[in-house]
């Protein structure tokens, strides 16, 4: 596979996703059309996290074939191979061996004030273990073993990439420049997808209704029935208005976001319109484009040497970046080298 990487700016962006097999459209407008997007403009790393995965409690049949899963679903979005660096995580050691590293460059009070560590100790409280806390840190090393200059994430993840930004300049600090200190790059505020039946809460897999969250692998069926009972309001007008008519506003972010035009076009679009209409036009619209990608996922899925190959040339392009780094860390902290 030939590597035709070239970017735009010259930047390297690195990112990751846990490897599940429930993404929602809400993860498909924040953050994976955007991934998309941004293989032209950067030289893009994406990773599929499973070391991270393994902090709470997985199958392993099942976290196996999200893995595979989470590939074909991104490459049949549109993210391209040969534009961009896709691997596993857990194919290359160099994660595990700079997080080690960066474990004696952070502190235990820090770890445990994390808001995500708080939050799913709490959750799997007979399962907090080690990894639980050393999240923030091999998602660090994560993204200091590749340069990166820009990491897109989700909001929840900027206490993580805050901690990123601290340990690289401790590190350079101590010794001399080695890592680059990454900025975060976040959502703009819209972007957000909300769930169907309240709309005061983000889309979201572990929401405890399944039928106010869409999924990229529901079928058209379940998508109709989802959007015919979303939340409306009695005003009987379909206008973009988040304060007071959330559930529609939401309903035209996702038209709009799937249909590429405008809040006021949508809006003169449906003027006059009852919501029974725009309500079938936004489930027809979404289920029309899910349609070809689950379609090219499954085709994808029944091609594994096709996907092994991806992640061969993936893995071993990550390698030579991330060995390179961790070599310098080695020799600046001391480790005798042969
Ligand atoms: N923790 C991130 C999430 O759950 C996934 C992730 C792991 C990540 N390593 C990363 C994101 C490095 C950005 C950069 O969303």
């Amino acid at each position: 596979m030939e590597n035709t990487q070239r970017s735009v700016t010259g930047k390297r962006l690195y990112s990751a996703v846990q490897p599940t097999n429930a993404l929602t459209i809400g993860n498909y407008i924040g953050a994976i059309r955007n991934m998309v997007a941004l293989q032209d403009e950067y030289d893009c790393t994406y990773a599929i996290a499973n070391m991270h995965a393994i902090t709470v409690r997985q199958q392993p049949a099942q976290l196996r074939a999200n893995t595979l899963s989470v590939l074909a679903l991104y490459l049949a979005c549109g993210i391209d191979p040969a534009k961009c660096t896709l691997y596993v995580q857990s194919h290359v050691p160099c994660h595990a061996e700079l997080a080690w590293v960066l474990n004696t460059f952070t502190y235990v009070g820090e770890m445990e004030r994390m808001t995500q560590f708080k939050d799913k100790s709490a959750k799997h409280a007979d399962n907090i273990n080690m990894g639980l806390m050393d999240y923030p840190v091999l998602m660090a090393a994560d993204i200091l073993l590749y340069n990166a200059d820009v990491v897109p994430v989700g909001i929840d993840q900027r206490q993580h990439l805050e901690i990123c930004r601290d340990i690289a300049v401790r590190f350079n600090n101590i010794y001399s420049p080695t890592f680059v200190v990454p900025e975060g790059v976040y959502p703009k505020v819209g972007a957000k997808i909300s769930d169907l039946l309240d709309p005061s809460k983000k889309m979201s897999k572990s929401s405890e209704n399944a039928a106010g969250t869409v999924f990229m692998n529901d079928d058209r069926d379940a998508i109709i029935r989802k959007f015919r009972r979303a939340v409306t309001d009695s005003e009987g007008v379909v206008r973009y208005d988040p304060e007071a008519k959330p559930g529609i506003s939401n309903l035209l972010s996702i038209y709009t976001a799937f249909t590429g035009r405008s809040i006021a076009q949508a809006e003169a679009e449906f003027a006059g319109k009852g919501y029974g209409d725009f309500k079938s036009a936004v489930a027809e619209t979404v289920a029309d484009c899910l349609a070809p990608v689950q379609a090219e996922q499954a085709r994808l899925l029944s091609d594994k040497q096709y996907l092994n190959s991806v992640l061969e040339e993936g893995a071993r392009r990550a390698y030579k970046v991330a060995s390179a780094t961790l070599a310098k860390v080695y020799r600046k902290i001391g480790f005798y080298q042969l």
